[in-house]
């Protein structure tokens, strides 16, 4: 069986963003009448939203070509300039999580965001120099989860600067109703809805679970999702009514059962839980601040009564 791509290429197709999509139509079809290039835009919020998703429609709206890579990938000044010289005309450059590009690298972008020319120095020692290449017209389309981690620079070089949101229980509801179509699964509009609810505002969640529903249904029921079959299989995925799994449950008790609920540093957090720190500040915590179960303060992260009542947790009384 082909392996049936769940991403929407156009904007008729893509659920959700509203704001974005009328935004970016305009863009694109000024850019075309020009038979011009999009300014340059960063997209930044929390993972799963579908940044990469977007570029792609985006270069399809286009008519351009789609280049990905990453900031962690492109480790040399070299390895940047290799992509952006084998560019063509209005291609469409996306690097996600550019806030993890070194500084080297950074540099290069400049003059090629800027000036569409790439300055690179060749040789060494007294023989060294400087050379410029004139870039093709290009998009740069970046991607990051902390947009308080790019330097300045960078971010005053995107002409447009959006941030993704997350998605309503609606919206999610007709990207599983369309993920089930796609599959070729029956998917009930309370089935759809029960998974909506637990996928956390995202579409890439909203997407796994479809699928791991799917499974389960196949073999245990009858091959049609609905309300309480869903219910079951995130049972057994153990994903509770508001879509939290083992890692946030965990977030929340260590917190409360280790430090009276907060506040905490995340750098102590990511110790006792063994977790990676990027993981819960970029993965984990915008979730759980959204939904209002934690807050940030500047003396570290609280749990919320909201969050003792969804854990059944009562709060004690500080009076030791
Ligand atoms: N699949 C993943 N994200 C989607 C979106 N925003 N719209 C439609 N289908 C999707």
């Amino acid at each position: 069986e082909v392996q049936k791509s769940l991403r929407p290429k156009s904007f008729a197709e893509y659920i959700g963003q509203e704001s974005l999509k009328e935004k970016m139509s305009i863009y694109i079809e000024a850019a075309k009448r020009r038979g011009g290039s999009i300014d340059h835009i960063l997209l930044y919020g929390p993972p799963g939203l579908g940044k990469t998703t977007l570029a792609g429609v985006i270069a399809n709206e286009m008519g351009a070509n789609l280049r990905i890579t990453s900031g962690p990938v492109l480790e040399r000044a070299g390895d940047l300039a290799a992509i952006l010289t084998s560019l063509e005309e209005n291609d469409i450059l996306f690097i996600d999580e550019i806030h993890r590009l070194n500084t080297t690298v950074e540099e290069i972008l400049y003059p090629a965001m800027e000036d569409g020319e790439l300055d690179i120095i060749i040789g060494k020692g007294p023989s060294a120099r400087s050379i410029r290449i004139e870039l093709p017209n290009f998009t740069l389309i970046g991607a990051t989860t902390k947009a308080g981690l790019l330097s300045s620079p960078l971010r005053d070089r995107f002409g447009v600067s959006h941030r993704m949101e997350y998605y309503t229980e609606d919206e999610l509801a007709n990207i599983i109703l369309r993920g089930g179509n796609i599959l070729g699964v029956k998917v009930e509009k309370d089935g759809a809805l029960e998974l909506a609810k637990r996928s956390r505002g995202t579409p890439r969640i909203a997407n796994r679970l479809l699928k791991r529903v799917r499974d389960y249904c196949e073999i245990r029921g009858d091959g049609v999702i609905n309300k309480n079959i869903s219910i079951e299989a995130l049972e057994i995925l153990q994903i509770d009514s508001v879509g939290l799994d083992d890692l946030d449950r965990d977030i929340i008790t260590s917190i409360i059962e280790n430090y009276g609920g907060g506040p905490v540093g995340i750098e102590t957090l990511s110790l006792l839980l063994g977790e990676d720190r990027r993981t819960l500040e970029e993965v984990y915590e915008p979730f759980l601040v959204k939904i209002g179960y934690i807050k940030r303060t500047s003396r570290g992260r609280v749990v919320t009564d909201k969050a003792y009542k969804h854990f059944k947790i009562s709060k004690e009384q500080d009076d030791e």
